[in-house]
């Protein structure tokens, strides 16, 4: 009985990693669409704009870099509020994930 409800456990703790491991990238492509892509096209185009390592340093520091890059336009101000600093981790997982360099091809959107 013991072993049972361990294996369940087990198998839960499992899922539950693999599901937020990818729920983040698709979290991020979401907010990409939304947030994003009135701008910079779909979420193909761009997220191909920068490779994957352009991507993290675009990121680093809370996003300081993509932050400055929209310093002079209208969305300066979504991009310095609280929404940005909640998803830029999502963000850059969708971005990064699909960058030029990685082979990989958003399969919507
Ligand atoms: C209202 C329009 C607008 C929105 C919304 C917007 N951007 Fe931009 N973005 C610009 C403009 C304008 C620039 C600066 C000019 C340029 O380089 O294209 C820029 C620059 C950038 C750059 C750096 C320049 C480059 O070519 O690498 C990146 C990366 C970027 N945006 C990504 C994003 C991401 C990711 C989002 C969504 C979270 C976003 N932008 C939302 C208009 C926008």
């Amino acid at each position: 009985m013991k072993s049972t409800s361990l294996l369940l456990a087990a198998v839960v703790a499992v899922g539950m990693m693999a599901t937020s491991a990818s729920a983040d990238v698709k979290k991020g492509q979401k907010t990409y669409l939304k947030t994003c892509k009135n701008c910079h096209g779909n979420g193909t185009k761009g997220a191909a704009m920068h490779t994957q390592d352009e991507w993290d340093d675009l990121f680093a520091n809370g996003g300081a870099k993509i932050i400055k890059a929209h310093a002079k336009d209208k969305s300066a101000a979504y991009f310095n509020g609280d929404s940005f600093k909640e998803q830029s981790q999502d963000l850059r997982d969708f971005l990064f994930e699909y960058g030029s360099d990685s082979g990989n091809v958003p399969s919507c959107g």
